[in-house]
């Protein structure tokens, strides 16, 4: 088999970038090594910036997306017993996020891609890339018990932190940056009704609690937990009586809580990798950085590389030049760093973290208080949480 553009990784980046190429008229095959329905049962990011939901206008798949996302002008941060409202709209000029799940926008691009009539190969086993410093890569795998080999001109590596693709870079030709941080969050999914309307991010004496949602029936829940909690042992009804104490009396009596649908537990970590292109292979999203979901950037960063790559592979089957794709790692990587920047930032706010020194209580309060008192502070807060521009 040959193609122009071997994508490894069916989630959000690899479809997206699929669907972009597909319309430029450029080939590509995606490689996944999950089930669709595997891929489509991971519960992950619920928050599109307004420059990610302009791309998935442009990659033709924003219909369900405008007639079910909900748009939000703000949320709230609670600090201990204060509130702060962040008037995202006010602050930005008139922009706003849009809260649709990560797994309606991967079924939507999947769903796209299945219309086109596109190849995609779920259930691909031992996936390897090679040759991808000459100009004739390739990639293996098998699919039931058959090894199948694809010749191409580039590999998009969008397989994810746990991947092939970055994998196979030789270490001396890249190099990582990472902070891991000692907690996670232990998300829950429920169809109730969201205990408000717009997202609140908060940070209690007990940790960090976020209460988000996927539609005006359906809530999403996360509380900061131990890395060495397990899932098992969180009944509903702990979660629900934990979260009930940390919202306090003010909303705890407004929760209305049911049947989880869904219940996990996610690490928290900061990790890049230089440069995002090694020869002809690129990583982008989760396969070259990873960001801890505060911000709720991770998502939104994986479609700004996809906006960059797409853009580059475009110009050079369209007119033959390289410049963009020279240029990718450094223009992505620009990007991502504010993002890590960002996302370590609102951590480190609203996070209790072990051994917390009573000066490291009075800076995160005194952080609090200024970005409550400084329209200033709550516009770079803002600026930042709706989505920097693609430059
Ligand atoms: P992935 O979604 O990880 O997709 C990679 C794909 O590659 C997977 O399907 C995987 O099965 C496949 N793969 C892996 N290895 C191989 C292989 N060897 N061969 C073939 N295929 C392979 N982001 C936001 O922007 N906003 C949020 O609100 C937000 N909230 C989050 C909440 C949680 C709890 C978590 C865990 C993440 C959150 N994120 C959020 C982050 C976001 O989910 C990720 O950044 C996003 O999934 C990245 O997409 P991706 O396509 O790059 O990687
Ligand atoms: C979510 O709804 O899953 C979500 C929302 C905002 C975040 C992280 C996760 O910052």
């Amino acid at each position: 088999m040959r193609t122009q553009v071997a994508i490894i990784g069916a989630g959000p980046s690899g479809l997206l970038l699929g669907q972009l190429l597909h319309k430029a008229g450029i080939d590509a095959i995606v490689i996944e090594r999950q089930t669709g329905e595997y891929v489509l049962g991971r519960i992950r990011a619920g928050v599109l910036e307004q420059v990610a939901v302009e791309l998935l206008e442009e990659a033709g798949v924003s219909n369900r997306l405008h007639k079910e996302g909900l748009v939000h002008n703000g949320f709230d941060i609670n600090f201990g017993n204060d509130h702060l409202h962040i008037d995202l709209k006010k602050l930005t000029g008139g922009k706003t996020v849009t809260v649709y799940g990560q797994t309606e926008v991967t079924k939507d691009l999947m769903d796209a891609r299945a219309a086109s009539g596109l190849p995609t190969i779920y259930g691909a086993e031992d996936v390897s890339v090679h040759d991808f410093d000459t100009k004739n890569p390739k990639v293996r795998y098998t699919l039931n018990g058959q090894q199948h080999e694809i010749s191409c001109d580039f590999i998009a590596g969008c397989d994810g932190f746990h991947g092939v693709c970055r994998a196979s870079i030789p270490e001396n030709s890249i190099k990582e940056y990472e902070r891991v941080y000692p907690f996670g969050w232990l998300g829950l999914l429920a169809d109730t009704p969201p205990v408000s309307e717009e997202l609140i991010y908060a940070k209690h004496d007990d940790g960090f609690y976020l209460c988000s949602m996927r539609s005006e029936t359906r809530s999403r829940y996360y509380l900061q937990c131990d890395l060495t909690e397990k899932v098992e042992d969180w009944s509903d009804q702990r979660f629900w009586d934990e979260l009930r104490r940390r919202l306090g009396p003010e909303l705890g009596p407004k929760l209305v809580t049911g049947a989880s649908l869904e219940k996990s537990i996610a690490p928290l970590r900061s990790f890049v990798a230089e440069p995002l292109r090694f020869g002809n292979m690129f990583l982008a999203g989760d396969a070259g950085h990873i960001v801890p979901p505060t911000g709720a950037k991770g998502l939104n960063l994986a479609a700004s590389d996809i906006r960059y790559l797409s853009l580059a592979l475009i110009e050079y089957y369209q007119e033959k030049s390289e410049s963009g794709i020279n240029a990718y790692s450094q223009k992505a990587l620009a990007r991502i760093w504010k993002g890590e920047r960002f996302s370590w930032w609102m951590t480190t706010l609203l996070h209790n973290f072990p051994n917390q020194s009573g000066f490291d209580n009075k800076i995160q309060r005194a952080e609090f208080e200024y970005l409550a008192s400084s329209e200033h502070a709550q516009r770079v807060l803002a600026e930042n949480y709706v989505g920097l521009d693609y430059k």
